[in-house]
């Protein structure tokens, strides 16, 4: 057997970026939590082509930090080139001061980075990317009053054969998810279709995280699951829905812990994760997905 790659660990966090008074930031930055969204999932003309707007924002700076995935490099690197695009298209990083659990901090960083067996919500560091490394960058874009939300897994170098066939799996299981969410249907059906991909292939969905409403609030309360919820999350799909689908599968168990900094989630056996998310509208013939650059 070759070298094995160490486990994740915590490393340094560089204090929180300052961001200019001229960008408007999300009504929880600064308070204890989120305010608790009622105004549901459907959402007006208007209000959608604004969370386009966010979302396309949002996938091209998840492109962006993409392209700076490479052995050598810290995830607080790919932090600050996340950090810049969002500043520099007048957003704001969703996740910079998003509220923790009761009394946790909030997460200090303008979008996760999650290497291995990290499941997600990694804290970006000084921890530096290796060679083979699969990398997963969350990044959340807020403008004109709305969030849109997208996450990518990218592996540094080559990659192993098996590194690479779980993130392509996993950009799969998340397509074919949102394929079958149509209007008239249940949100259940697309972790139903996403939990028997990742099974055909050996894998597991995380169930302790799940997809979400997502447009004038980060989080809306609408749960997506990404396993076979039925007959919970029976939420029908109506058009002008906008949802995120974002399947983590694992190439071992699921079953997982928090680190003692409140957010970084990893595998309890240290299988390794990969993820990818897309923010998506339900339109009145099917699913459409705004996160594309
Ligand atoms: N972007 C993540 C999601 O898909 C949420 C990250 S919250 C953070 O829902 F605080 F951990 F950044
Ligand atoms: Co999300
Ligand atoms: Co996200």
């Amino acid at each position: 057997m070759g070298p094995v790659r160490e486990s994740i660990v915590k490393g340094l966090v560089p204090p929180m970026r300052p961001v200019p008074r001229e960008i408007a930031r999300p009504e929880y930055v600064g308070k204890k939590r989120a305010a608790r969204w009622g105004g549901g999932d459907v959402h007006s003309p208007e209000l959608i082509d604004k969370i386009r707007v966010s979302a396309k924002l949002a996938a091209q700076a998840l492109a962006e930090v993409g392209k700076h995935v490479a052995p050598g490099v810290t995830t607080t690197e790919l932090d600050r080139v996340g950090y810049e695009f969002v500043l520099d298209h007048g957003a704001y990083p969703s996740t910079l001061g998003y509220p923790g659990s009761a009394g946790r901090p909030p997460f200090p960083a303008s979008l996760c980075t999650s290497v291995n067996e990290v499941i997600c919500h990694g804290i970006p560091d000084d921890t530096v990317i290796q060679e083979g490394d699969i990398v997963k960058v969350d990044i959340t874009a807020f403008k004109n009053g709305v969030h849109g939300d997208n996450c990518g897994s990218f592996i540094a170098g080559e990659g192993s054969e098996r590194s690479r066939k779980l993130v392509e799996v996993t950009h799969e299981a998340m397509m074919r998810g949102i394929k079958a969410a149509l209007p008239g249907r249940e949100a259940n059906v697309i972790g139903r279709v996403i939990e028997k991909y990742a099974a055909r292939h050996g894998y597991e969905s995380v169930r302790d995280y799940t997809g979400h409403g997502v447009g004038p609030a980060f989080h809306t309360g609408l749960v997506i699951p990404h396993y076979d919820a039925a007959p919970m999350h029976a939420d029908v799909l109506v058009p002008n829905m906008v949802f995120t689908v974002e399947p983590m599968l694992v190439d071992g168990s699921q079953d997982n812990l928090e680190w003692d900094d409140g957010w970084t989630v990893v595998t309890a056996d240290g299988s390794w994760v990969a993820q990818f998310e897309h923010t998506v509208l339900m339109t009145e013939s099917g699913p459409e997905v705004l996160t594309l650059p």
